[in-house]
């Protein structure tokens, strides 16, 4: 979503706005644009596409001024063109805002049936000129601003300068994310700490409605009634290195190559590997195990299919009913819950809207909540009652691959932990998981030798319409995040299957142009995905086989195209099966010469419902 940056000191703001906004650009990329306060006006640039146009914007009319504010847009209201990037001004005011402004239209037919023009398609222009009209009643400026607040429904997260007051930058949060840096003799605000670390550790996170008001020597907050408020100051450990790309070509590439050492990493925090016992420490200690009553699993995209394969792990393991939901469908059915019931929220950014608002469904209804995040200090991981962090390391590439993996890991280590504290498993049980987990990192290495294989695979594929990915048992979500990630990146139609549903429908799509990837390891359930395969086969699919290579004991399955994986065991498959994956979607995305990076109309991090 939407990327806010914003800075008020004793320096030029430009060249902070836009190495900020370099930092938030994974938010964001439809188009871009900052402005500053100079010398009593307010002056600003922007640009339709990605941000190097507007850095040339820049470079052709500089800009200079002492406070500013940038943005980087995921269009909501409006398409992607110059008119609707932000700042959006009215005579006196800039606002960059992040999230949805639900009352627009009618905050909109309200000031044009006063006289006001707008000059974009956006829900946020209405901002600005509700200020601008809170000003004209002759009240203070902070007043005004906080007049303007109350008019607006939805979720936002808003930096806004004035004319006429140079000296302060406003600040507001409702639902979206905004953080406070604060340095020496500078301020800032951004939609996460990743801008802010060069300049400063110290960080404030807003509360909902609360508006800041940020000078250069200090910063104030306040309640919408203009009550200060007291919010806590944290030393922020995101790391300061902005990722590069090193030898590969895409980030996605450089983080399918990077799973290895972070399921590695991740693993070593939850285990001890001399014992052979999985140690989560104080981590869940708000939770009592043994007495959980059902646990309910919550997240969006990638992270729900994580999920999905964390229900088959934690059922088999510990014994326990799971239920797994999409988090924008969950937070609106608001389901029953049993008492003694956990849930656990999944999140790579750890911001995501809607997983956010079924975290506090949960909590709501007195469920103990565990977080599964990626973005240490995000959100979710502060409001959860236990947050067991992947260590997957920033993950730019908006389609997610290392982050997922890491997700699994985490899962699979939480359904061991459960299985040994219900008694569900015997501790030579555990020690056979954690030895299975253990070879993860090895085998993943061994996997992504396939990446050349894949390679010629992808070359004869991608000129197909569609795909179709089939799978069973935990290798069914694989199959779904397979087809997604085919979707993401190269904006092929794939769907993702349960192999055995397969007769009840997709089986009708079926002919010698549909490929049919499979994915098959030798489990309890291959000689069923055999069956389902020779159906597919019968009907002059093109069948690629993800399964064991022959040479190691597995299966030759008279596949059209066969992606020959390590032996391993049947616990750790869906970790390693959905590598191959990642690779056929990255290859064929690069060979059909997308953004692969930054995929039309996706967005990394999704902040608005
Ligand atoms: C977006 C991203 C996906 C991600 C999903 C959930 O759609 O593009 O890669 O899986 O959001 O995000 P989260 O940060 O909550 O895991």
């Amino acid at each position: 979503m939407c990327g806010i940056i914003g800075v008020i000191g004793e320096r030029n703001a430009t060249p902070i706005l836009l190495e900020g906004l370099k930092r938030l650009e994974y938010r964001g990329y439809d188009s871009a644009g900052v402005a500053v306060s100079h010398k009593g006006a307010i002056l600003s640039r922007r640009a339709e596409g990605k941000l190097h146009n507007l850095e040339q914007e820049l470079i052709a009319t500089p800009l200079i001024g002492y406070s500013g504010i940038g943005h980087t847009r995921w269009a909501t209201h409006g398409p992607p063109v110059k008119a609707n990037a932000h700042p959006h001004s009215s005579e006196r005011v800039a606002v960059v805002h992040n999230g949805i402004i639900e009352n627009y239209f009618d905050l909109r037919q309200e000031l044009l049936a006063e006289g006001v023009e707008f000059s974009s398609a956006t829900d946020t222009e209405v901002i600005p000129h509700l200020i601008e009209r809170e000003l004209a009643k002759g009240i203070e400026v902070e007043q005004a601003v906080r007049d303007a607040i109350l008019q607006l429904e939805g979720a936002f997260a808003l930096g806004i300068l004035i004319q006429g007051a140079d000296e302060q930058l406003f600040a507001v949060r409702r639902g979206s994310p905004l953080i406070l840096g604060l340095g020496e003799g500078e301020n800032f605000i951004a939609s996460d700490a990743t801008p802010l670390v060069p300049y400063t550790r110290k960080m404030l996170y807003l509360d909902d409605n609360d508006v800041a008001i940020l000078q250069k020597d200090g910063v104030r907050v306040t309640d919408l009634a203009g009550r200060p408020v007291k919010r806590v100051i944290k030393q922020s450990q995101v790391s300061a290195d902005l990722s590069e790309k090193g030898e590969y070509r895409h980030f996605m590439q450089k983080e399918i190559f990077e799973q290895p050492m972070v399921l590695g990493e991740t693993l070593k925090e939850f285990i001890n590997p001399a014992k052979g016992t999985i140690e989560l420490g104080s981590l869940l200690s708000a939770i009592d195990i043994a007495k959980v009553s059902t646990v309910n699993i919550v997240a969006c995209g990638t992270s729900w299919h994580a999920g999905m394969v964390g229900r088959y792990w934690l059922e088999k393991l510990a014994g326990v009913p799971v239920s797994v939901d999409i988090a924008s469908e969950y937070r609106y059915r608001e389901p029953p819950t049993l008492p003694g019931g956990v849930t656990v929220v999944i999140s790579q950014s750890g911001e995501t809207a809607d997983t956010l608002a079924a975290l506090r469904f949960a909590k709501s209804q007195g469920q103990k909540v565990i977080a599964i995040v990626n973005v240490a200090e995000s959100t979710i991981s502060r409001e959860a009652d236990g947050v067991l962090y992947t260590r997957a390391g920033p993950e730019i590439g908006v389609a997610s691959t290392k982050a997922f993996t890491t997700q699994l890991m985490v899962l699979a280590v939480i359904a061991v932990c459960f299985g040994r504290e219900r008694n569900h498993i015997s501790a030579a049980e555990e020690k056979g998981y954690v030895a299975e987990l253990l070879h993860v990192p090895a085998l993943m290495e061994q996997v992504l030798c396939l990446d050349k294989d894949i390679f010629t695979i992808a070359r004869k594929l991608m000129h197909a319409k569609g795909f179709l990915f089939l799978g069973r048992g935990t290798c069914f979500p694989i199959a779904l995040e397979g087809a997604l990630k085919l979707k993401e990146i190269s904006y092929i139609h794939a769907e993702g299957y349960a192999a055995g549903e397969m007769k009840h429908g997709p089986i009708a799509l079926i002919d010698e142009d549909l490929p049919v990837v499979v994915v098959a390891p030798r489990d309890r359930l291959f000689e069923k995905v055999v069956s389902n395969l020779e159906e597919a086969r019968a009907r002059g699919g093109q069948l690629v086989v993800i399964t064991t290579a022959p040479e190691v004991g597995g299966a030759d399955c008279h596949a059209d195209d066969m992606i020959p994986m390590v032996a391993c065991g049947d616990f750790i498959a869906p970790i390693l099966y959905v590598a191959p994956l990642q690779l056929l979607a990255y290859h064929i995305a690069v060979l059909k010469g997308t953004d692969v990076d930054q995929p039309r109309n996706l967005a990394k991090s999704v902040t608005v419902e």
